[in-house]
């Protein structure tokens, strides 16, 4: 098998999309929490609901529309500048600590990024963390209209890179991703930054569930899709030396 490109999925596989916690907190104190996990997990919905409703608005809207939809369950105000400045902290996220460490150690092969972010999201997100470099192309499934894990997103890839889709491993920790991908056609890379023992750990632990468990236990854990990825492995990092030589 030979492998001719590497493809990021970026939010919440290169950034941490909790790292947006510290705003929303201070925006809202006492609130952080929930309203951090609500709005992610609302946004990946409306970018599902979007896609089968025909009815595609970019990420920067639907980032925009989760939010108002998170504090409107809380019972929470904030007018139309607010929400564009809190919504903000999606072009500030923390890239994992294991991700500049991967990306070096795979400088020599083709690196790119397809995300659900908008264009000139990911070129914030890029340039705000440095990272804009390290990749040869960043595609945002705007071009096509429908977002991950519609097919027509992920073939953006070949597109872009001139790569076959079994030439490709895509990297993704977000499980609608991961399934999305191997079913398009991709070897396919699992980053499970949370172990089915560490969150059932987790689980027990804690009555009721804090709102950043339940995330963890509805997207960052494999789906039951019958669409297993090729590899799993627990961190960016561990994923240069299993692709040496691939
Ligand atoms: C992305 C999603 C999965 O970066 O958040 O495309």
């Amino acid at each position: 098998m030979t492998i001719k490109a590497f493809v990021f999925d970026a939010y919440g596989t290169l950034y941490d999309v909790q790292s947006v916690a510290s705003l929303t907190e201070a925006a809202f104190p006492g609130h952080g929490e929930t309203i951090t996990q609500i709005w992610r997990m609302k946004q990946l919905e409306y970018t599902w609901l979007r896609s089968l409703m025909n009815a595609y608005l970019d990420f920067w809207t639907v980032t925009q529309d989760s939010l108002v939809y998170a504090l409107d369950v809380l019972g929470l105000d904030a007018n139309k500048a607010a929400i564009s400045a809190l919504a903000q902290a999606y072009n500030h996220l923390v890239p994992f600590p294991d991700s500049v460490a991967a990306l070096d150690a795979m400088a020599d092969r083709r690196l790119a990024i397809l995300s659900n972010g908008s264009p000139a999201m990911l070129t914030a997100l890029l340039a705000n963390s440095g990272l804009t470099e390290r990749f040869e192309v960043v595609i945002s499934v705007d071009a096509a209209g429908a977002y991950k894990p519609d097919p027509r997103s992920y073939g953006l890839v070949e597109a872009h890179l001139g790569v076959k889709p079994d030439e490709v491993v895509f990297v993704s920790s977000n499980g609608f991703d991961v399934a999305g991908a191997k079913r398009f056609g991709f070897r396919v890379a699992r980053i499970a930054r949370v172990s089915p023992s560490a969150l059932h750990a987790e689980i027990g632990a804690a009555t009721p569930i804090a709102p950043k468990t339940l995330f963890k236990a509805l997207r960052m854990q494999e789906e039951h899709l019958g669409e297993a990825p090729d590899w799993t492995v627990a961190s960016l990092g561990d994923l240069p030396a299993l692709m040496a030589g691939l």
